[in-house]
């Protein structure tokens, strides 16, 4: 038994060592909102955090996950109340949306580290998130209206 805590609950797996933490989450704990793409860290649709940190969990086995926090698409917010959700909504931004997911995971942690990034921030950042249907102009612009509601700017007297 693997005792992990993900969206802030702790849970025990009955599931070998070396099983990747992707499949944990789907198959095991039935969190589906994280994607298999690729399998071998290079597309970021199985994107999580662990402790914050933005992390493939096709390439991370579940025994590295242990003791330390998961969060998945899941437990972002309970009812897509976070900026980044709320931005994603308001603009439009998945088309098939399966590489979503992932996106808005990795956003979630830049928004954490740099609350206002520049579009090379962005770009830097997400680099490892593929979009086949190319929407990346969207996710800019949607972290930067996500970055608007996490700190808006003072209004501005004439
Ligand atoms: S499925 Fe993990 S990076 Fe592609
Ligand atoms: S929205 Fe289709 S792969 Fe990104």
């Amino acid at each position: 038994m693997i005792t992990l805590n993900v969206n802030n609950r702790d849970v025990q797996v009955d599931v070998e060592s070396d099983t990747p933490l992707l499949w944990v989450l789907r198959d095991t704990l039935g969190l589906t909102g994280t994607k298999y793409g690729c399998g071998m860290a290079l597309c970021g649709a199985c994107t999580v955090h662990l402790d914050g940190v933005p992390t493939r969990s096709c390439v991370t086995p579940v025994s590295a996950a242990a003791d330390r926090k998961i969060t998945t698409i899941e437990g972002l917010s309970p009812d897509r109340s976070h900026p980044v959700q709320q931005a994603w909504i308001e603009l439009d931004v998945p088309q098939c949306g399966y590489c979503q997911s992932g996106q808005i995971m990795a956003a979630a942690a830049l928004l954490e580290q740099k609350p206002r990034p520049t579009d090379k921030d962005i770009d830097q950042a997400l680099s490892g998130n593929i979009c086949r249907c190319g929407t990346y102009q969207r996710i800019r612009a949607a972290i930067h209206r996500a970055a608007e509601l996490l700190t808006p700017r003072a209004t501005q007297s004439s």
